[in-house]
């Protein structure tokens, strides 16, 4: 049997804590050194949800950080390169990246011409709901809530050609699911270039975790198409061979779009609050009406370059449960699917929830998003069973996630079966020590302290 990393609560809860400090550098958190070694826009926000448990100035600086490296066109790059001595450890470092010849991209700062998740909105109303000391911080809430709407505007303006309001990703990348199944039907769609390079993440990580070299051929091709174009996006949108309207984005867009509304009018922005309600109401009708598969129990994807719908499984498409996507009849289908074998496994084996259905054809238990269990995905959507009242399936989505990283450590991800834990030798997947498990697995053990949040600060505060 493996040996638990974490015997009790409290120790995973202070452990937690620990990881965020040590990947915390002087104005923003990493996901973790040598792997992940600068900002990374999805895993900054997720980090400031813990924060807000420990040190909220912390907190705020993340988003502030983020939004001081904002392109002039309202862009937000996946990667800021804050500390260009770090990229030793990491390839693509931002010589290849090569953001910066584009008008708009800052000239302070060195970034990455592809974007992530829009999970910032959401993650801003989870730290302002803790943040006891808002009133002293009205011109940051005001600013960072600016700053986001630019960049949903953004999305709505340069990457929805056909006004349908549900923007498309250009690289896999901004999906943040990045060598998920999804992706195998447009990789047969072109031929990539090839590239003899000197990987860093097999360096940090067994190989049979990440992409495979083939992926990473496509990956490299599409940015140095995109930088052959100066990352310019009308150019962009008529030639790059990858444009996809994906359901984990659109869905924290939707998310965004809501929790930045609800923030903006409780400081008097209601031109924002308006606009960003309805950007919400017309995504949300867009992805049941384009993207929802009742047969599967989840939403598809839409390839907008062949215009074909890529069908396939996975928890990240559940993500629209966060946003109160579907309806209760198609939350209720959702839930059957996470509910199902394809899923749990027979008699329950498997951890929830799968990137991959365990029973898919090309599920890989080990392989990055093909397969893994990870603790973003699993934290949304428990918030996601939460606003719908399945209780149980919230219950038990909480319960696996801790049980995970209970027995392995605070990893990036984590191998779905139960029957794995009894090999000796196994492992968490990924980086050690990452910063969104630990942030968001403190937010989820912290969810039952709910009246408890300010004496937790003051214990927090002497780790
Ligand atoms: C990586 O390098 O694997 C990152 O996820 C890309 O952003």
């Amino acid at each position: 049997m493996h040996k638990k990393a974490f015997r009790t609560l409290p120790d995973l809860e202070k452990a937690c804590v620990s990881t965020l400090y040590k990947n915390w550098r002087s104005k923003c958190t990493i996901p973790t050194a040598g792997l992940y070694p600068f900002q990374w826009l999805w895993d900054s926000a997720f980090s400031a949800v813990g924060w807000a448990y420990i040190d909220l100035s912390r907190a705020r600086q993340e988003f502030q950080t983020i939004l001081d490296c904002q392109w002039k066109n309202g862009f937000l790059a996946h990667i800021v390169y804050h500390d260009d001595d770090a990229g030793k450890s990491y390839f693509p470092g931002s010589a290849f990246q090569g953001a910066g010849a584009n008008p708009y991209a800052p000239k302070h700062v060195a970034t990455s011409g592809i974007t992530q998740p829009p999970n910032l909105g959401y993650c801003l109303e989870q730290v302002f709901q803790l943040d006891h000391a808002r009133a002293e911080h009205t011109d940051f809430y005001k600013n960072t809530i600016s700053g986001i709407f630019r960049f949903h505007a953004y999305l709505y303006r340069d990457r929805d050609p056909k006004q349908e309001y549900l923007p498309y990703i250009r690289h896999n990348w901004e999906s943040g699911t990045d060598n998920a199944v999804q992706w195998d039907a447009i990789w047969q769609s072109f031929e990539p270039r090839q590239y003899d390079i000197q990987r860093r993440d097999t360096e940090h990580v067994n190989d049979q975790q990440r992409p495979t070299k083939k992926d990473y051929n496509y990956y490299l091709t599409l940015i140095e198409l995109s930088k052959e174009l100066n990352f310019d996006e009308q150019q962009m949108q008529k030639t790059l061979p990858f444009l996809v309207q994906d359901p984990l984005f659109n869905a924290l867009l939707v998310a965004s779009n809501e929790s930045l509304a609800r923030l903006a009018l409780q400081f008097g922005m209601s031109d924002i609050a308006n606009t960003c309600l309805q950007w919400a109401q017309k995504t949300k009708k867009a992805m049941n009406r384009k993207l929802f598969d009742p047969i599967a129990g989840m939403y598809n994807y839409y390839d907008l370059r062949n215009e074909k719908m890529i069908k396939g499984s996975g928890a990240p498409s559940m993500v629209a449960l966060t946003a109160g996507i579907p309806n209760k009849r198609q939350a209720h289908l959702m839930k059957k699917t996470l509910q199902s074998a394809h899923y749990w496994g027979e008699d329950k084996a498997y951890f929830l929830c799968a990137t991959n259905a365990v029973t898919a054809t090309d599920y890989d238990s080990k392989r990055y998003w093909r397969g893994p269990v990870w603790i973003p995905t699993n934290w949304l959507i428990w918030k996601g069973c939460e606003r719908y009242g399945f209780k149980s399936l919230e219950k038990q989505i909480k319960k696996d996630s801790l049980a995970l990283v209970q027995h392995y450590g605070l990893f990036e991800y984590f191998d779905p079966a139960k029957s794995t834990l009894q090999d000796p030798d196994s492992t968490g997947y990924g980086g050690a020590d990452f910063s969104w498990s630990a942030a968001l697995i403190l937010d989820m053990i912290q969810s039952d302290n709910a009246n408890n949040t300010k004496s937790r600060l003051d214990l927090y505060q002497q780790i």
